[in-house]
């Protein structure tokens, strides 16, 4: 079956899917995007993931392109036409298209484009043995809090893990702070059993998936610390894992040279990815959600 796009307005066979040179999003990075889970068909977290784009829009001053219950009914179309059970959709939209100038263009349409893809299952191995993360300094902007798609410290910092042979990289401040990963929320279990992950703020992306772990963490009565912790504190912690829409919860056994405790994803982040992925299963079918569409 050939993949469905949504290109402004309409669906057109992903290979086809064009968009124009003069998209300030190709030309200024000047877009936000969001990546939202299907499960058995039902997106995860469908409100969260719409709000946070909403205010990723607002933040930059780009206009809606259209309702919120109008968004829902197109990402439900490219899933449908996708027929994706499980996967994510990848939603963009960007100031719009107009001759280059870094200033906002008078009258630009946002443009918006959609796709969709199937997820594997992942490896039994990241839950026998966890995954690898190596560090690198955090070198962003002040606004991480909007997902936008300007992404490239992300990018060189992904593709150090990847040569490095690591699944994540961890940003680190010039303090000596983990801020997250490049694609992930980072957390740590210390020596105490404290759990612990950074508050939200301008450092961090508001993850989705760490929000609902921070629900399941508190329903299961763990120890919870919203606070800024170290990379010393990681390398020394009994657990670390990183959480995101497509990594759910990733035990992180490896940081840079360290072994984190006994080198075996440890029993807490264990328990809160089986939490999590039990919880993606449980999504209702967006139809069951009449909030969102408002
Ligand atoms: N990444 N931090 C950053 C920098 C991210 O890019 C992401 C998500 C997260 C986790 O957010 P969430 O739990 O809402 O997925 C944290 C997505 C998946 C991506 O860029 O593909």
């Amino acid at each position: 079956m050939s993949r469905i796009a949504y290109v402004n307005g309409r669906y057109v066979p992903h290979r086809d899917a064009r968009v124009h040179i003069e998209d300030r999003g190709y030309q200024f990075a000047d877009g936000i995007y969001e990546v939202v889970a299907v499960k058995s068909g039902a997106f995860v977290d469908l409100g969260p993931h719409v709000e946070r784009l909403e205010r990723s829009l607002r933040e930059l001053r780009i206009a809606a392109p259209m309702t919120r219950a109008a968004l829902v009914t197109v990402m439900e179309e490219v899933i449908r036409r996708n027929a994706v059970q499980d996967g994510i959709i990848y939603v963009q939209m960007t100031r719009g298209v107009a001759p280059r100038d870094h200033a906002f263009p008078t009258a630009a349409r946002t443009q918006v484009v959609m796709t969709a893809k199937r997820g594997r299952p992942h490896p039994v191995r990241y839950e026998t043995d966890g995954v690898k993360a190596v560090t690198v300094p955090d070198i962003r902007w002040d606004r991480c809090d909007i997902k936008s798609v300007s992404l490239l410290p992300n990018v060189l910092a992904k593709q150090t893990a990847r040569e490095a042979g690591a699944y994540e990289a961890i940003f680190v401040t010039p303090e000596g702070e983990i801020t997250e990963g490049s694609s992930t929320n980072a957390w740590i279990v210390t020596r105490d059993g404290d759990l612990v992950t950074r508050p939200i703020s301008n450092a961090i992306l508001a993850g989705i998936t760490r929000r609902t772990v921070l629900e399941i963490a508190r329903e299961e009565g763990l120890r919870l610390v919203e606070r800024a912790f170290s990379l010393a504190e990681a390398r020394a912690a009994r657990e670390m894992f990183v959480t995101s829409t497509t990594s759910f919860v990733m035990p992180v056994t490896q940081l840079d040279d360290s072994v984190i405790a006994n080198g075996k994803p440890g029993t807490i982040g264990l328990k809160l990815r089986q939490r999590y992925i039990a919880y993606m299963a449980s999504a209702e079918g967006v139809d069951a959600h009449p909030e969102n569409r408002s």
